[in-house]
């Protein structure tokens, strides 16, 4: 049992509730798959080791407008460790997306290294750098930036078909994750006949249908309602348990951070403080 408190207020969520719901869950997506499909093979319960997934070295990212220098990320480092749930948070323009864009690979910084299971991004070719989120990461954008002319299980299948999933499956896999974000039945609105929330839960579910060992999210549950942001957070947490998933999440919402394993926040660029609600070996 971990020793993270956090009480419950007036929006409801209750970390400790979602860590002990969590993992009290006894089936988790992978074993129903595999009892689907047949599959005799036990599923792998053994604790897998905690190493480092991502190392963020020195890490600075400067802008340049005019004749002005902006530091959005100022001399960063974290090692992000495998099968942790991380939060990044701090005030709006504090650095969280342009260090998650960093962490991506989809902005590079100005000086200092990021790798990935002992990749460094700076040493891959662009093609090197997009097959590798491809295949090992899903992205929450903070805009949810789902593809305005295509449906909710399009916008899923288009993210099985990048990371190279075989016609068949695509529709199996969207649907399922359509099904696990509750949103099964809004499966062919376009985004712009859809809430905030739903588009959110689309692009959650679009992050997540490859089984990426890395999800980075820019505040997903932003737009949700405090139950579904429940239901969502305890999700995360059952895949960071159960199959060891990587995730690092932005979020201003209090009551969500005792969920993480490790908080950064961030001021002006730079780590002011690091907390860590349980010890990973
Ligand atoms: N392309 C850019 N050109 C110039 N400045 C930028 C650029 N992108 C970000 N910035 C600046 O860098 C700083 C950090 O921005 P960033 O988007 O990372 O903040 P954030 O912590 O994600 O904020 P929020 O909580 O509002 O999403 C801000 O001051 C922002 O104005
Ligand atoms: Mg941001």
């Amino acid at each position: 049992m971990r020793k993270t408190k956090a009480k419950t207020n007036a929006s409801g969520i209750d970390a400790e509730m979602i860590r002990e719901e969590a993992a009290t869950e006894e089936f988790t997506a992978a074993a129903f798959e595999a009892a689907a499909e047949g599959e005799n093979a036990p599923v792998d319960d053994t604790p897998k080791p905690h190493d480092v997934l991502i190392e963020v070295k020195n890490v600075t990212r400067e802008f340049y407008r005019k004749d002005q220098k902006i530091v959005a990320v100022n001399d960063v480092s974290m090692e992000i460790k495998r099968g942790s749930f991380v939060i990044l948070c701090g005030k709006s323009g504090s650095g969280k997306t342009t260090l998650i864009n960093m962490i991506a690979a989809i902005d590079m910084p100005t000086s200092g290294e990021i790798s990935f299971e002992g990749k460094n991004y700076a040493k891959l070719s662009d093609n090197g750098r997009d097959n590798l989120r491809r295949v090992n990461m899903g992205i929450v954008f903070q805009n949810t930036a789902l593809m305005a002319n295509m449906s909710a299980i399009e916008n899923v299948e288009f993210a099985l078909s990048i990371a190279g999933y075989h016609s068949e499956k695509r529709r199996k896999g969207s649907i399922k994750w359509l099904e696990r974000m509750g949103i099964r039945e809004r499966r062919n609105h376009m985004p712009a006949e859809m809430s905030g929330g739903e588009q959110a839960r689309v692009a959650i579910g679009r992050a997540l249908a490859h089984s990426p060992k890395l999800l980075l999210a820019d505040e997903p549950t932003a737009e949700l309602d405090s139950r579904t942001s429940f239901e969502v957070v305890k999700m995360f947490r059952e895949l960071v348990d159960h199959e060891n998933l990587t995730i690092v999440m932005t979020t201003h919402d209090v009551n969500i951070m005792g969920v993480a394993d490790v908080i950064y926040t961030l001021e002006d660029g730079r780590v002011v403080d690091v907390r860590t609600n349980k010890e990973l070996s």
